[in-house]
């Protein structure tokens, strides 16, 4: 999106994280990698990164789950929320960008807290399942976007009580109203908030944003009532 508005709210994010403190040099070099090797543009802003941090910290989280890791820089926002003995397992299908991101995850000095599965998130997500006893605090979901609602459903078996499930991308410039059935990221979108709608075990709500990104939105669920 080209228009006035979306430079004004750039511009305002320019503001805020440089009043706020919320870039540093690691994270402007982390971008710059991510850049140079092609990776798409699509890693969240550096406000959305603090933000997932302070979601993170205020909940306490110990173990995060990542579906969607790019070249890690929303992972690395998360590592930097962990208090000790913490971990984040991310999950990423393509090998270039997970090549990055463990550059990356050195880079930052986090890469002891961060575990990066290659391969398709359904197939780890399975394995996953099967394996860890101990569940998650936090799941970010940032992946293909029409499997959303897959990605949600795991996530809850996964997540103790109390966790908090991030699915990012779900407002794309208002495509969440497209009910024409056409646009699969929307179909993503709208099921996913439908599903945090009807599960009893979740208390949701969709978060919109403008910013350098230009306007979309988080589902935010907590999972199970309070302890
Ligand atoms: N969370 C990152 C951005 C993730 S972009 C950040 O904010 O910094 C989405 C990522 O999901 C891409 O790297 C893409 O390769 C990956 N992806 C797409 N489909 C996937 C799948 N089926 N399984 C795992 N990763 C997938
Ligand atoms: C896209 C994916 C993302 O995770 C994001 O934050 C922005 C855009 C995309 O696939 O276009
Ligand atoms: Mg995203």
């Amino acid at each position: 999106m080209t228009n006035d508005l979306q430079s004004t709210w750039a511009a305002v994010d320019t503001l805020a994280e440089d009043w706020l403190g919320v870039n540093d040099g690691v994270l402007e070099e982390v971008m710059a990698r991510c850049t140079r090797a092609a990776l798409p543009a699509i890693a969240v802003s550096p406000c959305q990164g603090r933000f997932l941090q302070l979601l993170a910290r205020v909940s306490g989280a110990k173990r995060v789950l990542e579906i969607g890791t790019l070249g890690g820089y929303s992972t690395i926002w998360l590592a930097r929320a962990l208090p000790k003995g913490g971990k984040i397992v991310t999950l990423e299908i393509d090998p270039h960008h997970a090549r990055i991101a463990r550059e990356n995850f050195a880079l930052a000095m986090v890469d002891a807290l961060i575990e990066l599965r290659e391969g398709p998130a359904l197939k780890t997500l399975a394995a996953l399942e099967q394996e860890l006893p101990s569940p998650f605090d936090l799941v970010f979901i940032d992946a293909d976007k029409p499997n959303n609602p897959r990605y949600f459903e795991i996530a809850l078996r996964l997540s103790r009580p109390g966790a908090i499930i991030v699915v990012d991308n779900v407002v794309r410039e208002g495509a969440v109203l497209d009910d024409s059935g056409v646009n699969h990221s929307a179909e993503g979108s709208r099921e996913v908030l439908r599903l945090m709608g009807e599960t009893p075990a979740a208390e949701a709500t969709l978060l919109q944003t403008v910013g350098v990104k230009g306007y979309d939105g988080f589902a935010i669920a907590v999972v199970g009532g309070a302890e």
